[in-house]
């Protein structure tokens, strides 16, 4: 996690070459937030200002705007080795002060390596693992290297993850940088050049851009851009590896919404819509590599592991296929079962969270097949694939996953029902059908927002004095009620459950007692009288029960305490329409509770460490 930028340019090029970077840190604030700081080379000396805090509470101290300059970079943190404190802030520098280095990742062999430097006589002034780096360098070139090999040699040193952005006061108008496991980014501008951990931070300022792959390494200056990789030294031709992207400024600002999270709520008609416009032949190969293999597994974390439940549901139901879909960080359990006629599907909106990429490159070893599901092209999960199907939701910046979610179960929806097609289970005339259902979900979701927007509203207004939460469902209903759960646990900070409706009499009920809420998930499916059972255990408990369900269950509906009402439909869309509700519930009772929804504690958006 953490966010670093750098951003060299020619003078005048960009006007505040240091306020450029801040605002660019804004953008990555959901990377992390618990210290930031700035590096700034200007006359041959290095100015660091750093310190504990958000962004805008360490820019009120410091002035980072007011520091002149123009080869800057930057950090935001989510600690992983040393407490947020305003020494652990990055930048970090060596002893003689002619060096600052910015990084996300982990660098394993810190110890080691700080030991064998302090014994050297070198002086450090934080407990981070990344502080190691800027000494390493420093080693080299008091051993009379140039700083680029200096560099290099002290990449090759260490263990671990990095993005990392280094400057030195002996090459001012370059930034040194390297990559493995986490990501970084170059943004290519006229006069200037950026890299970043993320696209929106440079967004502003230009489309170009160039993702780096594990183990490059190189530097940019504002007119040029070296890259090469450590373990084969071959160079890398620049052009040939940029890309365009569609993406706007305007989708990674707030757009007049007081949060990123309510705007991304209120995005997904047209997400969805954008997503499936965007879908092409890969959902036909994607098809046919499903179908060819002896068994399918799914991996994905969080919210994208929801998906994942979602989609082995639908594989399921629509074509009959068995498949299984696991938390992504207990890849180790299949390192025996893994094959060659095994398919892994791995779901993740960033493409970088590094647990379901363990599990791609441990079935990958295996020599599995491997699809992804991802928000982000060119990133480490769909480059490692044999096969991506891309999400066209836009830079999603809250930090809780919001249409990413649906936009992921639209995906899948259209390949199971593909996967029905090819096998013979669906009539190509049934698969049209039910495709052009699929065109009227943007509708939907836009109107359940509209006409729920408010009812959610006021029951968090009752959910923000609780304690405790079940969400209940059945069948499909169970991933879209672990979907809420996790989305009010992580905003709200309410502890909330989510479990099979059905499992409720084997112990959990156990805890419920008079206005203990509850929240059913009632889809139009099969389960539907079995779940009315379950609400009136609930009711016979005095519990608060609460209800998702559709128009013209009013018999259902007179059962619960507080009900929202979503429009008659095919129940394996229901993913996608009942959970923006579910989503806009979390929002306003982590408002109410006095919370920022876009910056929940202890958590960053994407998660490079394992
Ligand atoms: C929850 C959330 C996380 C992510 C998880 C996986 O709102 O955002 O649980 O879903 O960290 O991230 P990706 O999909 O990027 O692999």
């Amino acid at each position: 996690m953490c966010g670093i930028v750098g951003l060299a340019c020619l003078p005048g090029r960009i006007v505040n070459p240091a306020r450029a970077v801040r605002k660019s840190l804004e953008k990555l604030e959901y990377r992390g937030y618990d210290s930031v700081g700035i590096a700034v080379i200007f006359n041959g000396k290095i100015i660091i200002k750093k310190g504990r805090g958000k962004i805008h509470e360490v820019h009120s101290k410091f002035n980072f705007d007011g520091t002149p300059g123009n080869t800057v970079i930057g950090h935001t943190r989510w600690a992983t080795h040393g407490a947020p404190s305003d020494a652990n802030a990055h930048p970090h520098s060596d002893c003689l002060g002619t060096i600052a280095i910015v990084h996300n990742g982990i660098i394993k062999n810190f110890d080691e390596l700080k030991k064998a430097l302090i014994k050297k006589g070198h002086v450090f002034h934080s407990d981070t693992d990344t502080e190691v780096v800027s000494h390493l360098v420093e080693d080299f070139i008091r051993k009379g290297l140039k700083p680029y090999e200096a560099f290099k040699e002290a990449i090759k040193k260490v263990k671990g993850s990095y993005a990392i952005a280094l400057i030195t006061a002996y090459e001012p108008d370059k930034i040194f940088f390297a990559k493995k496991d986490s990501p970084l980014i170059i943004g290519l501008g006229d006069g200037f050049n950026f890299l970043a951990s993320d696209i929106p931070a440079f967004l502003e300022y230009t489309r170009r851009i160039i993702v780096l792959r594990d183990n490059e390494i190189g530097y940019i200056t504002p007119t040029n851009v070296v890259i090469e990789n450590i373990v084969t030294e071959e160079k890398v031709n620049v052009q040939s590896r940029v890309r365009i992207v569609n993406w706007t400024p305007e989708m990674a600002a707030k757009a007049g919404y007081p949060h990123f999270m309510l705007k991304e709520i209120h995005e997904q008609p047209r997400a969805l819509n954008e997503t499936l416009l965007g879908l092409g032949p890969e959902i036909n190969r994607a098809a046919e590599l499903i179908l060819k293999a002896d068994r399918v597994f799914i991996a994905a974390a969080g919210t994208s592991y929801h998906a994942g439940l979602v989609f082995e549901y639908y594989l399921a139901k629509l074509p009959g296929i068995m498949s299984h879909a696991f938390i992504s960080s207990e890849y180790s359990k299949y390192s025996k079962i893994a094959d060659s006629n095994d398919l892994l599907v791995a779901i993740s909106q960033s493409g970088e969270t590094i647990d379901t990429l363990m599990a791609l490159r441990l079935f990958k070893e295996n020599g599995a097949k491997v699809i992804s599901i991802s928000n982000v092209i060119d990133s480490a999960i769909p480059r490692e694939s044999d096969l991506t199907v891309y999400t066209r939701a836009g830079p999603e910046i809250g930090v809780a996953a919001t249409k990413t979610f649906t936009t992921q179960v639209l995906v899948e929806l259209v390949l199971a029902l593909k996967i029905a097609e090819l096998e013979g289970t669906l009539l190509p005339s049934e698969y049209n059908e039910k495709l052009s259902t699929l065109t009227k979900i943007p509708k939907v979701v836009e109107e359940v927002i509209l006409k729920n927007e408010a009812l959610a509203l006021q029951l968090a207004n009752t959910l923000s004095y609780k304690n405790n939460i079940y969400y209940l469902g059945r069948g499909l209903g169970v991933p879209i009620a672990k979907e809420g759960a996790l989305k009010l646990k992580e905003i709200a900070y309410i502890h909330a459950e989510a479990y099979p409706a059905g499992e409720s009499k084997h112990g959990p009920i156990a805890l419920v007692e008079k206005d203990f809420p509850v929240l059913f998930v009632v889809l139009d499916d099969e389960n539907k009288e079995s779940i009315v059972g379950n609400i009136m255990e609930m009711k016979a408990r005095n519990a608060y029960t609460i209800g998702l369900l559709t128009y013209g269950n009013d018999e259902i509906a007179e059962k619960l305490d507080f009900t929202f009402t979503l429009p008659r439909q095919e129940y394996f869309i229901s993913p996608i329409t009942y959970t923006p509700i579910l989503q806009l519930i979390a929002y306003y009772t982590a408002v109410k509770r006095g919370y920022d929804p876009d910056k929940p504690r202890n958590l960053a958006k994407t998660v490079t460490v394992e």
